[in-house]
């Protein structure tokens, strides 16, 4: 079945090979689930069926690469405290921590369901989540079996935080052996939070050593809250990507500049903590790939909207919009290693976000407004 989808005022395709990223006045061809042809609306080839856009623009889907969507519970007190002037500290995951080992299978599966469509109705079509809120081996496995049924790439994140009554080394032992071997069959990445409060440098490079070995895709929380030297950790490791990075060095934008590791900026996060946001200007200019993400979890960012993090890029990060959008779609799909998603060339799959706008500058130039009109997931309608 192959559906032609024509009046489109702006087709932003991100087709690295053929050197196009932005057309006007175009069409779009999809076929068994993956995009079939683009190109000027005039010259559109005939489909089994047919949908007007109106004129309005076309970007592939988001493609979210950090959430963290398994959680029960209420933070809003600690962000109320928050903008009332105390900072963000690691520990308030254990309150997470808390709820959500309370919450019943069937439970955590509707709210993370609930949320999985709330990030489409926004235009995402392709998510990754975190386990994180676990932090035993049985719950760490729980949370990461009940994410594999619900997203496309599942993180392992058992180092997260050092649990209450445990010694850290003794904990990256459980999380290296027996956790790790627990949540196995549900995950494709394995991620640390490399911070004060959190894990070590070594400590970090041992879970992520272990989940090397394990045969996993390296991620790593990096930089958020101080030069935690994470950010050179997942250079040397060849981890996919490295996210927060909001406190650089001269020598870790270098290093990500030469890396294949992806530099990925939550700017609902910045926000969210009054942190200063991640340097992706800087990044950018020294030729580092930079993801966005929305970071969607209960203490530092509550959202998952990506039409919010672009905007909010734009405005306050200083990226243009190609760049943004660009981060925002092909980006998040090198952050994942995904070569099928992020872009509209021929052969992706058909993810279709369709902005209630012409033009795709409306995301900043008209901030929180809701600008997802429809959403096709591999040439499938995935809202009405
Ligand atoms: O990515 N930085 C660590 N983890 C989450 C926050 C988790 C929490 O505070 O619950 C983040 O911001």
């Amino acid at each position: 079945m192959s559906t032609l989808f024509t009046n489109i005022g702006e087709l932003w395709v991100f087709d690295v090979e053929a050197g196009v990223s932005v057309l006007r006045e175009a069409a779009l061809v999809a076929d068994g689930g993956r995009v079939a042809w683009y190109g000027p609306r005039a010259e559109a080839p005939d489909a089994d069926e047919r949908v007007d856009l109106g004129g309005r623009a076309v970007l592939p889907g988001w493609v979210d690469s950090h959430t963290h969507l398994v959680f029960d519970g209420d933070r809003s007190r600690e962000f109320e405290a928050r903008m009332a002037g105390r900072p963000y500290e690691a520990g308030g995951i254990a309150v997470t921590t808390d709820a959500t080992r309370a919450a019943t299978d069937d439970r955590l599966r509707r709210l993370v369901a609930g949320r999985v469509r709330e990030a489409q109705r926004g235009g995402t079509t392709t998510i990754e989540t975190k386990t994180g809120y676990g932090l035993s081996v049985d719950e760490e496995a729980r949370h990461a079996r009940i994410a594999a049924e619900l997203v496309d790439e599942v993180t392992f994140l058992g180092a997260h935080l050092v649990p209450a009554g445990w010694d850290a080394d003794a904990y990256v032992d459980l999380v290296t052996g027996e956790m790790l071997d627990a949540v196995r069959p549900h995950v494709t990445w394995l991620d640390v939070f490399c911070e004060e409060g959190a894990f070590t440098v070594e400590q970090s490079r041992r879970v992520l050593e272990a989940g090397r070995r394990a045969g996993l895709g390296l991620r790593v929380h990096g930089n958020q809250l101080g030069h935690s030297g994470g950010v050179a950790l997942a250079v040397d490791l060849g981890a996919a990507s490295v996210d927060h990075v909001n406190h650089l060095s001269d020598d870790d934008v270098e290093a990500l500049a030469a890396s294949a590791t992806v530099a990925t900026i939550l700017p609902a996060c910045d926000l969210s903590t009054r942190a200063p946001f991640a340097p992706a200007r800087r990044l950018l200019d020294a030729g580092a790939v930079v993801a966005i993400a929305s970071n969607c979890n209960p203490g530092t960012s509550y959202t998952s909207s990506m039409n919010f993090c672009v905007g909010t890029a734009v405005l306050q990060q200083h990226l243009t919009l190609e760049e943004a959008i660009r981060a925002a779609t092909l980006g998040g799909a090198m952050a994942l290693r995904r070569t099928d998603v992020g872009s509209l060339r021929v052969g992706a799959r058909a993810d279709l976000h369709v902005l209630d706008a012409p033009a795709a500058i409306h995301l900043a130039y008209r901030p929180g407004m809701p600008l997802t009109h429809r959403v096709w997931r591999a040439g499938e309608p995935l809202t009405e």
